[in-house]
């Protein structure tokens, strides 16, 4: 066996996903109505999301079978690489051992995917016709565009105005796949026009281009609303990432002593490590990292309460720690990292101390994306790039341990930002103190 790149047959795609819900040692606190601020159920959710994709978001059930349609899809890139950096390890001068699970290589460029065909499958299933979504970055609407385009689905796509113009080619990408895609604040919506006339200049975030698009599905018949992280069922569907990093590590004797990944709304850096997490129980000395930006710090700076995961308040509310939900952080180049809130998993975990939290500023992530570039050659995304950052520090305590990282997507379409940083033109936003206790003001008060 190769123990440099590990490559799994087409036959050990997961035929399950994993449920950490059913090996939580404190359950979840549940998701409220933004509207009553009782416990939600399932009936609450149907204008918003297929059945089958409601239950599993409450499933207690530990194994959640992949349907076959979807398996045979996933056989386009998956499973994906498993890859030690061998040049980083010998750049860094580091007795650790550095691997990176490639989900970059899926045809949208990045672990999206994995959901998103999960996602639309399920709404195909339940004979909706049109999906609409937010996207910062660009990379989770291009993946919806690519699995709508699959299963004849129409997609509409609210991306947040300070990516929309930063990154054009990922608009592209979409617009190539069929889907509308519009600037977000836009017209299109009561939210987004509130929004508008507050502040015309507005560059937009995730919370308000989830209201628009909540809103947008709400309001029609034939369309329902699909979201890129932070639910249950979403880091369920990417815990494909951390199975077969699991199986690919096992064929190669290693075990893991830290896991890393960067974290917007959670599912990356959920999906590559809940299969962990039996391990974790076991043994608490493995140690698992989540980074975020030092712009949008809500792990590491926000508060763990019960809030709305949009700025209209259309969305359930759910316990995460959050920066508030009026929060709107500078428009850095890691797009997906722009937001205010956590998945509920992860910020569970993190208030029960089973996992730890890191953020960087950008030039620090956008250094140690570059020397992963020079070293491994391949151009990470700004977001991965954060994963990455915290890789080599810890490669740097030289201590011979076995680290592993999601590399959660490429950046060929972020050159511009990687410009601005060879540059010197990449401005630092250190921890917003006064915005975000601003925006913790206006946390909805809860039982
Ligand atoms: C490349 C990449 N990595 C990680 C993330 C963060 O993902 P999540 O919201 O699932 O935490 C994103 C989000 O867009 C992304 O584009």
């Amino acid at each position: 066996m190769d123990k440099e790149r590990v490559n799994l047959p087409l036959t050990d795609i997961p035929a399950s996903w994993y449920n950490v819900l059913a090996d939580l040692p404190k359950p979840l606190p549940p998701p409220l109505h933004p509207g009553t601020g009782k416990p939600l159920t399932p009936p609450d959710l149907a204008p918003l999301f297929p059945m089958a994709l409601i239950e599993q978001e409450v499933s207690p059930e530990r194994w959640i079978p992949i349907p076959p349609e979807i398996r045979e899809l996933y056989k386009i890139w998956r499973p994906s690489p498993l890859v030690r950096a061998t040049r980083l390890e010998r750049a860094l001068k580091t007795s650790c051992r550095i691997y990176f699970k490639n989900e970059s290589v899926s045809p949208a460029g990045s672990h999206k995917l994995n959901t998103a065909l999960a996602q639309a499958y399920y709404n195909k299933l339940a004979g909706v016709r049109r999906l609409t979504t937010e996207t910062g970055a660009g990379q989770w609407g291009s993946a919806l565009a690519f699995a709508c385009q699959v299963f004849g689905l129409e997609c509409t796509i609210y991306m947040v105005k300070s990516s929309y113009h930063q990154k054009p080619y990922r608009r592209s990408l979409m617009h190539v796949w069929g889907a509308k895609v519009h600037p977000s604040p836009s017209r299109h919506t009561k939210s987004g026009q509130g929004i508008l006339a507050a502040d015309p200049e507005s560059p937009g975030s995730l919370g308000i281009a989830i209201s628009e698009a909540v809103e947008d599905a709400a309001t029609h018949d034939d369309a329902k609303y699909s979201l890129g992280s932070v639910l249950n069922h979403v880091l369920l569907h990417q815990t494909v990432i951390g199975l077969e990093t699991k199986r690919q590590l096992e064929l190669i004797g290693e075990k893991p002593d830290v896991l890393i990944g960067c974290v917007g709304g959670g599912s990356n850096f959920g999906g590559f490590s809940l299969p962990f997490f039996p391990e974790k129980l076991a043994n608490p000395k493995l140690r698992i990292i989540a980074v975020e930006p030092s712009a949008c710090p809500s792990l590491t700076k926000g508060q763990y309460a019960y809030d709305y995961g949009d700025t209209a308040k259309l969305a359930p509310l759910v316990k995460m720690y959050t920066l508030g939900h009026t929060f709107v952080p500078e428009g850095i180049h890691a797009g997906g990292l722009r937001y205010h809130g956590t998945a509920p998993i992860v910020a569970h975990l993190m208030h029960l101390k089973l996992i730890e939290a890191k953020a960087y500023t950008q030039n620090a992530v956008f250094e140690g994306a570059l020397q992963f570039a020079r070293t491994e050659g391949f151009i990470p995304a700004p977001e991965t790039s954060h994963a990455i950052r915290a890789a080599i520090d810890e490669a740097r305590k030289d201590d011979g341990k076995c680290i592993v990282f999601n590399y959660s997507g490429h950046g060929h379409f972020d050159m511009a930002a990687y410009d601005d940083h060879l540059a010197g033109k990449l401005e630092d936003y250190e921890h917003p103190e006064a915005k975000i206790k601003e925006a913790l003001r206006h946390l909805p008060k809860v039982g």
